[in-house]
């Protein structure tokens, strides 16, 4: 039947078959032709169809329903919608929406002959040619969205014959040439984002004179576009967004922006703006949420009458955009959460009612020669995460109001003139991880920093602090960055500090005395030491005496001590254990009737045959839930792996099959097959499958072996694909928990697998954390916030990947036992690139320096991977499209 209505070609056929076929038929009497009116009979199915011609899919999103023998009524067609309105009772085609399909090829006019299209919507493809001139034909269209797609040339002039035309977005593509005038023409303008693109020229005034409608603009990340801001968009009275970012700005701020009083967002920052903030600027923001002018040139003092809380205004401007006078009283800047002002030239006071406010979470205003002093109603900003105002001329104490506020993560403030002491609860925010108060005039002690065990970098530098480095440093978990030099510090370096993993140890310039801890020594530059003329030991220009060597043995004994009784508190755990598995065996009915197997492919093998396989090879593993996996050849020849995990006891056999089913129903190329399990009252066997080259650790530990680059980055991809996969197209979606050489797998082509995965599973949460925590003080894999943090996150899995990556780039162990400075792989890589040499000493020298690009490109995904905060690291998916750009 689709046959005889694309064959049919006289009205008559056409209108014979109207209401004996599916196809939808539409009849338009079009009046706009010059002469008489004409019956336009539109064939939808054949419109869709000639648009698809010029079209690749070469993912064949569309092949399954834009068919002419398909069997799908045409709304229902892949990313079409129908509706009726007023003028057309039929159920007609208003939208196409074919976004994030990987099209590519020719956007044809064609689809403009649908005469009811409002929404035409080709985002996130891979369209590659010019804006056709004929898309102006589709004049009834609201709503076009090509943005993220390839495409060049410029915007035609004939875009104003779309005058229905509400949003209109453009962004993410290469599209050239200046803005048109033409574009003027849209009155009807909601939306306009042309952002990401390489426009040129100046923008003509005229352009935005018309657009009354307009809630956000974008115009952003434009390089090549060299203009003044248009003092036009300032009188667009509706406007809510505007983003000019990263663009070509110059001269200064319109004062018509004074006017823009329902402004939600402005983003002017990165351009080359000069000038002063138009005087009354700020002072009728009732909805702003967030202003960023950072990175400019702008000068002279920022209005300090801004966000100053509850007001009564009574101003008269007379500027040539804006005559008139406001007398309101109002709470304005209620909804600001984010102010940015940093890097330009303000001076004068800071605003301060910017401290104070409910919602605020970021203040950035660095780097200008701001002045005044943070006052402790600052206690009143609840919300506030970070506050960077380092490089000011700020002034006075650090108010206690500061520490009262519990999610504030950084606070930099250096290079100012803060004095006085610290309060003592500077660190009490449970959440702080920067601190930076160096290049101020601090004096007093340093206050124990207790509750911030989040902390990962402090810098107290240049100050005027005296007293004890405190010992309760050595008890923030994830401490890796300590600057204390040039104060006024005395004592010893306690000997704690030797417990953190720190990348970052300087306290040159001091007052310091005794021995200095071994460790802290050796891998870290000398520099980090020098000035301190009482410090003495191993390779420093002062030997110790034996008055120091015994206050050392006084405070290593203190150490010791609490050693023994950690482990006498062990010994105790494990024979109360031990006890009780003899109990448990004892009551046990043994037996290999005591044993079930459980398959999930066809393996030829009997529970017995199973049993006595693993008792040959008793050695299955060492105690622990993560024991070693042991291979056993079956009767018929196959291999398979063998991973013995403790039983709790707590899991019925109901469960636990459902668990491991679970995982035994992931096919992925990247990730080791379950092919079932056995298991007793006190054990679990996970039998694997089988795979050729042993582990990534043993071919890293085999140093004679030595992968060539392009195989080293293929296991990387691989592995980071699995990962991938286990994270978010799984179902349910999975997290490893324990990524790690070990847990990588090679095939005889060395195509990685992971394995060992998702083991909480079967275990169960307790029975999985408790090992885990038992390994976190010895292994480097373990992300740093999983001691406080202990909810399991695809964060952490990312971070245990990028050791392994450092494994890979570096072609060393994750600990390096055999040489002297045991440092882990992470600090020994940290400390290396940080010093004069840089990262190239890293890099593993087995392999030739042909490949050294690609593998400082690895470097640096595997120290994003590893970052010590969290929200600093890539999503696996863009690990593995970082991997994918490396492999070229
Ligand atoms: C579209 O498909 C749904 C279910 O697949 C069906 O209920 C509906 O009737 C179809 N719409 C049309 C217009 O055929
Ligand atoms: C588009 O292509 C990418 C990479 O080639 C692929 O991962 C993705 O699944 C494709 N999307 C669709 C909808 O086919
Ligand atoms: C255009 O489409 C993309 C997704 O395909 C969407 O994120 C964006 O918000 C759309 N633009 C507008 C203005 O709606
Ligand atoms: C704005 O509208 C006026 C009046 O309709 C019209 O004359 C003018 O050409 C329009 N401006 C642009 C840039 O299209
Ligand atoms: C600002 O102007 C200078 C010189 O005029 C130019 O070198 C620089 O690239 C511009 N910066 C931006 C962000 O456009
Ligand atoms: C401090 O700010 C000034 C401008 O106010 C800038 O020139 C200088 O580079 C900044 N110094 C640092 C260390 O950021
Ligand atoms: C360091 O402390 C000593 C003694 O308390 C004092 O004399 C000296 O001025 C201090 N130096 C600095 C730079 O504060
Ligand atoms: C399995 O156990 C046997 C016997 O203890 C041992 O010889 C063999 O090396 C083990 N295999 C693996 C892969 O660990
Ligand atoms: C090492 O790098 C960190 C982070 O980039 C930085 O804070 C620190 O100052 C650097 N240390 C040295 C010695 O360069």
């Amino acid at each position: 039947m689709s046959m005889a209505i694309s064959n049919t070609t006289t009205t008559f056929n056409a209108l014979f078959f109207f209401f004996s076929v599916v196809n939808i038929l539409i009849i338009i009497i079009s009046s706009s032709s010059s002469s008489s009116a004409t019956a336009v009979v539109v064939d939808e199915q054949q419109v869709l169809l000639t648009f698809k011609a010029s079209i690749e899919d070469p993912t064949s999103s569309l092949s399954s329903t834009w068919s002419n023998t398909s069997h799908t009524h045409l709304c229902n067609w892949t990313g079409i919608t129908c509706s009726t309105s007023p003028t057309t009772p039929f159920l007609s085609i208003t939208s196409l929406n074919l976004q994030g399909l990987n099209l590519s090829g020719t956007i044809s006019p064609s689809i403009c002959q649908l005469p009811t299209l409002t929404h035409l919507i080709l985002s996130q493809n891979h369209f590659n040619h010019p804006i056709p001139l004929h898309l102006s034909q589709c004049t009834s269209l609201e709503r076009l969205n090509l943005s993220d797609n390839l495409i060049w040339g410029t915007i035609p002039d004939q875009i104003s014959l779309l005058k229905s035309l509400r949003v209109l977005d453009l962004s993410g593509n290469n599209i050239e040439g200046r803005i048109p005038d033409g574009l003027g023409g849209l009155k009807n303008l909601q939306v306009l984002d042309l952002g990401r693109n390489l426009f040129s020229g100046t923008l003509s005034s005229s352009v935005f004179g018309n657009f009354s409608e307009l809630l956000l603009l974008d115009l952003s990340e434009n390089p090549l576009l060299v203009s003044e801001i248009p003092s036009e968009i300032g009188k667009l009275g509706k406007l809510q967004q505007i983003f000019l970012q990263r663009s070509g700005f110059v001269g200064s701020i319109p004062d018509s922006f004074v006017g823009l009083v329902g402004l939600e967002v402005l983003d002017i920052s990165s351009n080359n703006l000069t000038g002063e903030i138009p005087r009354g600027f700020g002072l009728a923001l009732h909805n702003l949420a967030s202003l960023d002018v950072s990175q400019n040139k702008l000068i002279g003092p920022f209005p300090t009458g801004i966000c100053n809380g509850k007001q009564v205004i009574n101003l008269n401007f007379h500027s040539n955009f804006f005559n008139g006078s406001l007398t309101e009283s109002f709470e304005e800047c209620l909804k600001l959460e984010s102010f940015q002002v940093q890097n330009n030239g303000f001076h004068g006071d800071f605003p301060n009612g910017l401290w104070t406010l409910p919602k605020i979470k970021l203040i950035r205003a660095g780097s200008n020669r701001f002045s005044g002093e943070i006052p402790d109603s600052i206690r009143a900003a609840k919300q506030i995460e970070q506050i960077q105002i380092d490089n000011n001329s700020f002034t006075g104490r650090v108010p206690v109001g500061l520490g009262l506020l519990r999610s504030l993560y950084r606070f930099s403030a250096s290079l100012n003139s803060f004095y006085g002491e610290l309060p003592e609860n500077i660190c009490d925010s449970p959440a702080m991880s920067i601190l930076d108060l160096s290049h101020n005039s601090f004096s007093g002690r340093i206050p124990e920093f207790k509750q911030c065990r989040r902390l990962v970098s402090v810098s107290l530098a240049d100050n005027s602090l005296s007293g004890n480095i405190p010992n309760s440093l050595a008890e923030l978990p994830v401490l890796t960055y300590l600057d204390l030099s040039r104060n006024n510090l005395t004592g010893l370096i306690p000997p704690e500090l030797q417990n953190l993993k720190l990348a970052l140890f300087n306290v040159s310039f001091n007052r310091l005395s005794g021995e200095v801890p071994t460790s802290l020594i050796s891998g870290l530059p000398a520099s980090f030491l020098q000035g301190n003329p009482d410090l003495c030991g191993q390779g420093l220009p002062r030997t110790c005496s034996v008055v120091e060597n015994k206050q050392r043995s006084i405070q290593l004994s203190k150490t010791a001590c609490a050693l023994i009784s950690v482990a006498f508190a062990i010994g105790l755990v494990l024979v109360s254990f031990g006890f009780f598995s003899v109990y448990k065996w004892s009551k046990k009915k043994s037996g290999p009737g005591g044993w079930n197997l459980v398959l999930f492919y066809p393996l030829r093998i009997t529970e017995s045959d199973f049993i006595m396989g693993m008792n040959e090879k008793s050695d299955v593993g060492h105690e622990g839930i993560f024991g070693g996996v042991n291979v056993t050849r079956l009767r018929s020849g196959e291999f398979i792996a063998v991973k013995k995990l403790m039983n709790s006891g707590s899991l019925s056999i109901k469960s636990l099959k459902a668990d491991i089913k679970i995982l035994a129903k992931i096919r992925h190329k990247n990730i080791a097959k379950v092919l079932g399990f056995c298991y007793s009252e006190d054990s679990i066997f996970l039998i694997y499958e089988f795979v050729q080259n042993g582990s990534l650790q043993d071919v890293v530990r085999r140093l004679e072996v030595q992968l060539p680059w392009n195989m080293r980055l293929q296991i990387a991809l691989g592995a980071a694909q699995g990962l991938a996969y286990l994270h978010k197209d799984y179902v349910p979606r999975l997290l490893h928990r324990n990524v790690k050489s070990a847990n990588i797998l090679l095939d005889s082509d060395f195509a990685p697998k992971l394995t060992h995965f998702a083991l909480d599973r079967v275990v169960g949460e307790h029975a999985f954390e408790s090992t885990i925590a038992s390994e976190f003080n010895s292994s480097c894999y373990i992300a740093p916030e999983f001691g406080y943090n202990k909810k399991a996150t695809e964060q952490m899995d990312v971070y245990s990947f990028g050791v392994v990556l450092l494994e890979l780039v570096t072609g060393r162990q994750d600990q390096l036992l055999e040489s002297q400075d045991s440092v882990d792989i992470l600090t020994w890589v940290r400390r290396k690139i940080n010093t004069t040499n840089g990262p190239l000493q890293v890099l593993d020298p087995k392999i030739s320096g042909s490949s050294q690009e690609a593998m400082l490109g690895a470097l640096d995904i595997a120290l994003q991977c590893t970052s010590v905060l969290p929200e600093k690291r890539p999503t696996i998916f863009e690990v593995v499209r970082s991997l994918q750009i490396l492999e070229g």
